[in-house]
């Protein structure tokens, strides 16, 4: 079947037939619209957040019309001529003010205490898309912070209701423990029974969770992340690659984590023999500094341009303490 021609926000692409919006969007590269709960290495995903709600100006070449309202990009797949705001649209960039508003009703507005803090995916959202203030004056649901197991912690307050990971443990592991229970402004990440989460890939519901809601008890509050150096680093492992990130701090290992691209999304996911029981240096071979996105707060006073260009950042190193 031939190409599919789209264009958003007047940059024009060819993707293959099946191709979401957001897909496209991401192929292009440029101002590609934000995602909460769609993840790429999950199957299903996708359709429970709506901060990437995009405006569909022509529906088709065969069927120029517009859609009638805002479209999940993460959902809609592309038609031959179709035509897209995403960022050019002052309605999207009103709804998603919208959204995120509606997200952070129920989120403790307490980043500077939170564990996520600087890698947070709904803070870095709210910063690029959200309002200042707050119109909210209703309490916030309230619920005591729950042990998942010896590694990880749940503290409900924090969760968004994206299911990335119940869709993660439904996909990696074949005895899924918790999901997402009740309806409506009730509903919760429960394992119903206070059960813990106990396989082998159970961490990477952490690395998933794009907020604060499940963290890593090991790790938890030992350290700004800022503060730590993360390093590409790769084991000889039996159950997964090995290849991870190992967060360093005066030449301990403090946390490991899986690989994300630069979406946010885990590349390979790791065991929890990788992730909890290897902390020191010589568990690992140590590689070069891991690529991050450079508005991260990580990455702030801790990668220098060699060549002095302000424009040019590929070789950048860490600066050595
Ligand atoms: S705990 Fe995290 S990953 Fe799971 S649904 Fe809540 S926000 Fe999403
Ligand atoms: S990313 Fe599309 S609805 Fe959440």
């Amino acid at each position: 079947m031939n190409n599919l021609k789209v264009t958003i926000d007047g940059k024009s692409i060819e993707v293959p037939p099946g191709t979401t919006i957001l897909q496209a969007a991401r192929m292009i590269g440029e101002n590609y619209p934000p995602a909460m709960c769609y993840y790429t290495p999950l199957k299903e995903t996708g359709g429970k957040c709506r901060v990437c709600l995009v405006k569909v100006t022509q529906g088709s070449e065969a069927n120029p019309r517009p859609m009638p309202k805002l479209v999940a990009s993460c959902l809609t797949r592309v038609e031959h001529g179709m035509v897209i705001e995403n960022e050019t649209s002052p309605e999207v960039l009103e709804a998603r003010k919208g959204v995120v508003e509606f997200l952070l009703i129920n989120h403790p507005l307490d980043c500077p205490v939170c564990d996520q803090a600087g890698e947070c995916d709904l803070q870095n959202l709210s910063y690029k898309h959200g309002t200042e203030s707050t119109r909210y004056e209703e309490g916030r649901r309230e619920f005591d912070k729950i042990d998942l197991g010896e590694n990880i912690q749940l503290h409900m307050t924090r969760c968004i209701l994206c299911y990335r990971c119940v869709y993660t443990a439904d996909q990696l592991t074949n005895k899924r423990v918790h999901g997402v229970i009740n309806r409506g402004d009730v509903s919760e990440i429960s394992t119903y029974i206070q059960n813990a989460i106990d396989n082998d890939f159970s961490g990477n519901i952490i690395d998933v969770c794009p907020v604060g809601a499940l963290t890593d008890k090991k790790y938890r509050f030992k350290q700004r992340v800022w503060f730590s150096k993360p390093f590409y680093a790769h084991r000889e492992c039996d159950k997964c690659k090995g290849e991870a990130v190992a967060w360093v701090k005066n030449n301990d290992v403090i946390r490991v984590t899986a690989r994300k691209n630069k979406f946010g999304e885990v590349l390979d996911f790791i065991c929890n023999n990788c992730r909890f029981e290897h902390k020191n240096m010589n568990d690992w071979t140590i590689g070069e500094p891991y690529e991050m996105d450079n508005d991260s707060v990580i990455t702030t006073n801790k990668y220098k341009v060699l060549d002095h260009s302000p424009a040019v950042n590929v070789d950048a190193k860490f600066v050595s303490e």
